[in-house]
């Protein structure tokens, strides 16, 4: 069975509803086991495969998931495109608590994460070009493929990966804007250039759940908040990945 898309889900988003005749695996790579199974199935006559990032019971934090394993897993399983569907919080001003957002940049905060397949004894080492982090092809299908479901989502935007689990300070976020970013997520690397290094075409869906510290007017940041906020954004995901594929 060939795969024409996988969803990497986060936070939120732990099964993809609709899917069917499915296939569960429990696959192993040479970087240790993934998140959790893998599910792949039908949507229409479209195979997709579903990988929940952090557990289909969220037991990994952004900085414990073996983003290798999860790459690494989905590719062997055939899939050369991927759509990582990542929580975030919004700096810009037009992404607010539930905006959706297809990110054209990324700026790496991250630390102490493993972000090259190339550190394995004796691998050859890969220098791979990142400067467009993302496939562009499969960035502005997600883009239209939006549009034509009737839902509204922003085209471009940086994404600031952060590693948590924590949220910002007010001032880090003070300053990540400074620097560019107008979102900030805590899963969108290494994941990204993952992707690239096993020329997998990658694309980020981000959900924005909250304002990022200090933007809003709120002086904290509510986790209740987040999750509704989440569970109504996800929602629109399957209009979207159906459109994406054509079904
Ligand atoms: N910061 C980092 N990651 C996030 C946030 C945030 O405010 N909201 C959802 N994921």
């Amino acid at each position: 069975m060939s795969l024409d898309l996988a969803l990497i889900g986060g936070t939120g988003l732990y099964r993809f509803p609709g899917l069917e005749d499915t296939v569960t695996r429990r696959v192993e790579t040479p970087f240790g086991v993934p998140s959790d199974a893998i599910v792949s199935g039908r949507v229409g006559r479209h195979h997709i495969a579903f990988l929940a990032r952090h557990g289909s019971d969220h037991t990994l934090a952004p900085h414990r998931v073996n983003y290798r394993a999860n790459v690494w897993a989905l590719h062997s399983l055939g899939a050369r495109r991927v759509v990582g569907i990542n929580a975030v919080g919004g700096i810009r001003d037009d992404m607010g608590p539930r905006a959706l957002v297809v990110p054209d940049q990324i700026i790496d905060y991250t630390h102490d994460r493993l972000t090259s397949f190339s550190d394995v004894e004796g691998c050859k080492v890969e220098h791979v070009d990142f400067s467009e982090p993302y496939a562009a092809g499969l960035r502005g299908a997600l883009v239209a493929s939006a549009r034509r479901a009737g839902i509204a989502i922003v085209d471009g935007g940086c994404y600031g990966a952060t590693q948590g689990p924590r949220l910002e300070t007010r001032a880090e976020i003070a300053r990540m804007r400074r620097d560019g970013c107008d979102l900030v997520g805590m899963t969108g690397m290494p994941e990204a250039v993952l992707a690239r290094e096993l020329g997998v075409d990658y694309a980020c869906l981000a959900l924005v759940a909250n304002w990022a510290a200090g933007c809003g007017d709120a002086a904290e940041i509510s986790l209740e908040e987040i999750f509704a906020n989440l569970d109504e954004a996800t929602a629109r995901v399957p209009a979207i990945v159906a459109e994406l594929l054509g079904a």
